[in-house]
């Protein structure tokens, strides 16, 4: 049940969510703004922009041999052209410490958050914004791509495909426990008065945008820092279509999917997220007696495999840049990680290029409009103390990492 030898075994955070104060973010100001859908402010979050060599210490030590993270925009760029070099050499000294600890470090030039700036040049929809994202990728791989060997350009650069149909097919508002996850965002989204600011674009333009914006700042990344591994990440749904229902999961896939082959065509890798399965056709909820987690949807690890071997065919290497699940229950998260990499081991055992596998998330941390009630991580948070508690699924993977083999 062996790994490949330089098998990446991670785990994954972004800024906005783990750092703490990011104040000249979109986000921000939407956490901020009267009538905000937001469960609660992100605040301290998990400080994580004071605390990150001792989280990234703790990694080395539970076994992990990379580490992915997100550079804020909105830190390096807090206002159009000025570039920070405090925010710079913060950086530089988070990627020193996971080189220093052993950890490979890959980072995440944008993940959801854009400098609160942005919207007023049109957002993800700006004809401008393409240009402006690849500039700031630009100014930071030419001052850290030494230390940078894989940069993921846009966290699930298909997210705006995702959200328009969320809300075009969304039900009426649900505010019980059991709401399913996707009308509770369809409705926040809409109830705010700033959806611009979202890489969740509304309007049409919105998947073409983020597709200009990766080739542009691929193209910005490889002259000046040419040895960096580049590639976007994609969330990928293991569609599984009832019979009559095969062709919506075609068309799925063609718009999550095949339409972003022409823009990463050329890239290094592909990071590929997952977290459940959708049904497609009558009974599209999941069964009755499903176990749900956190977020509301399925519990359903196996959905992995089953999109591993249809991102294969991008004919890219592939990573597995996030995957996990919310639960207050630790024996459930390593029950999912049990089955989660067992599925990515047969796919390499049937020749699926697959590079690396990065749990979400290291933290339990801040998610988005829900606050920090879902819990993703494998350390858990005391945000009045900032004290860390390992959880014995971070025992469970690291142990993995360290073997780099299952049982
Ligand atoms: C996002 C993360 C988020 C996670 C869990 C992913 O789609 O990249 O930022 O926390 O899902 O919902």
């Amino acid at each position: 049940m062996g790994f490949p030898d330089d098998f990446l075994w991670g785990t994954a955070t972004a800024g906005h969510q783990v750092e703490g104060n990011n104040t000249a973010s979109d986000f921000w100001a939407l956490e901020h703004t009267p009538g905000s859908r937001f469960a609660e402010p992100s605040g301290d979050a998990c400080d994580h922009y004071r605390l990150y060599r001792e989280d990234i210490a703790l990694l080395k030590e539970l076994g992990f041999t990379s580490y992915r993270f997100s550079i804020e925009w909105s830190r390096v760029e807090p206002e159009p052209g000025f570039v920070s070099r405090a925010a710079i050499e913060h950086y530089r000294d988070v990627l020193k410490a996971c080189h220093e600890a052993g950890l490979t470090p890959m980072v995440t030039l944008h993940h959801f958050t854009s400098p609160k700036w942005l919207p007023d040049l049109g957002g993800w929809e700006g004809d401008e914004t393409p240009e402006r994202f690849a500039a700031y990728c630009r100014v930071v791989l030419a001052e850290l791509g030494q230390l940078i060997p894989y940069a993921v350009t846009i966290n699930e650069a298909n997210i705006a495909v995702l959200t328009r149909r969320m809300i075009a097919d969304r039900p009426a508002p649900d505010t019980t426990e059991q709401a399913p996850v996707g009308a509770d965002v369809a409705d926040a989204l809409l109830g705010s008065d700033l959806p611009k600011v979202f890489l969740f674009a509304f309007g049409e333009a919105g998947p073409d945008i983020a597709k200009r914006a990766h080739v542009l700042a691929r193209q910005a990344i490889r002259e000046v820092s040419p040895t960096t591994k580049v590639g976007v990440t994609l969330a990928l749904q293991d569609y599984q279509p009832e019979p009559g229902a095969e062709e919506t999961a075609r068309e799925r896939w063609a718009e999550d999917f095949d339409d972003f082959l022409p823009s990463i065509d050329g890239d290094d890798f592909l990071g590929v997220q997952n977290y459940t399965r959708a049904r497609l056709g009558e009974g599209h909820a999941p069964p009755e007696d499903a176990e749900r987690t956190q977020m509301g949807y399925e519990f359903y690890p196996q959905a992995l495999e089953n999109v591993l071997r249809h991102a294969a065919t991008a004919g890219l290497p592939l990573i597995v840049t996030e995957n996990g699940v919310a639960t207050s229950d630790d024996t459930r998260r390593v029950e999912f990680i049990r089955q989660a990499t067992e599925g990515v081991h047969r796919c390499l055992a049937d020749g699926v290029d697959v590079r690396g596998y990065f749990y979400w998330s290291a933290l339990d941390n801040y998610e988005w409009m829900f606050g920090y009630r879902p819990k993703f991580g494998l350390i858990a948070v005391d945000r009045a103390t900032q004290r860390r508690t390992v959880k014995d699924s971070a025992h469970f993977l690291g142990a993995i990492a360290k073997r780099n083999s299952l049982t």
